[in-house]
């Protein structure tokens, strides 16, 4: 896909102003594609018009004592962590167009609980995405922690789902495939499985300079993102990330042709140097996206 150049304030195109509840958004930096906003979700979210984003994509802070700034708190008691992620899903849920995608990434532990508190809002479960990622460290007494859990809903039917294909798998030495599929090997589609809910290909960003030069943002691969939009969206829809962090979302779906929403309640210096870079920090994958 051709890189583009983006456009800071007032050359960049994109009007946020048809999604506003009730009067202007101010946004702090708005590309080709996006607007960027800087504060509290709760708040910028109320601001945001019912029913007009396609996919939500959500990585809240994981309540597990992390220093993102001065302005975040996430080390609080149990129960108000919950009621304050039941704050920003119903804002999200209320945004959410029909038929829209609301992705929700957390560990196990709190998205068996928010997981539970989404269904009683009438959203459709449609698939717990089990994200093999090594974190932490063993603890006596204790499984070693290995996966986040990625929370796949819609509200209603689904209205879009593109399906993706992954190479198959074959061995780094040999070249040989990894899996036997017995008799039905010739019967299968030569570009690839179906993507599977249980994604071991993940990486780990380690890399990115910003992770460790700027703040600790946590950010994730842009892989995992590519996967959620392109299965959710089509070119020209509108995501929402309500957590930006490194603004990983924003720059895959800048990358794809898709319009985003983001906002963050550190600052975003971080995001809009990201996406004033003409490469995005993307990174091309193997997965074959099926239109
Ligand atoms: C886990 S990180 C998101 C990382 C992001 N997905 C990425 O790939 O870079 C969570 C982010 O949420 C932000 N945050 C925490 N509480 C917030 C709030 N109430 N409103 C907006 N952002 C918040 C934190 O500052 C942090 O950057």
């Amino acid at each position: 896909m051709p890189t583009k150049k983006l456009f800071q304030g007032h050359d960049a195109s994109f009007d946020v102003q048809p999604f506003s509840r009730n009067g202007p958004l101010k946004p702090l930096f708005c590309t080709d594609h996006g607007a960027l906003f800087e504060g509290d979700c709760v708040k910028i979210l109320g601001k945001l018009a019912d029913e007009c984003v396609d996919t939500v994509f959500a990585d809240p802070p994981f309540n597990i004592g992390k220093e993102y700034g001065t302005k975040v708190n996430d080390n609080r008691e149990s129960t108000e962590y919950l009621e304050w992620c039941h704050s920003w899903i119903l804002e999200c849920i209320r945004i959410l167009k029909p038929g829209g995608s609301f992705f929700l990434y957390n560990i196990p532990k709190w998205n068996i609980q928010l997981g539970n508190f989404m269904m009683e809002q009438g959203l459709h479960f449609r698939d717990w995405i089990t994200v093999d990622i090594k974190f932490g460290l063993p603890l006596a007494g204790r499984l070693y922690p290995s996966h986040y859990s990625l929370l796949y809903y819609s509200k209603g039917r689904h209205k879009t789902f593109h399906n993706i294909r992954t190479p198959i798998q074959t061995c780094r030495h040999c070249k040989g495939e990894v899996k036997d599929y017995g008799g039905h090997r010739d019967k299968m589609n030569p570009k690839g499985v179906n993507l599977t809910d249980v994604w071991t290909d993940i990486p780990p960003v380690r890399h990115w300079k910003f992770k460790t030069t700027k703040r600790k943002a946590n950010a994730l691969s842009t892989k995992l993102l590519q996967r959620v939009i392109h299965m959710s969206t089509d070119a020209g829809d509108l995501v929402l990330d309500p957590f930006g962090g490194s603004g990983t979302t924003y720059a895959v779906a800048e990358r794809m042709g898709r319009r985003w929403i983001g906002m963050d309640m550190e600052s975003t210096d971080v995001i809009i140097e990201r996406m004033s870079d003409d490469d995005l920090h993307y990174h091309p994958t193997t997965d074959v996206l099926e239109v």
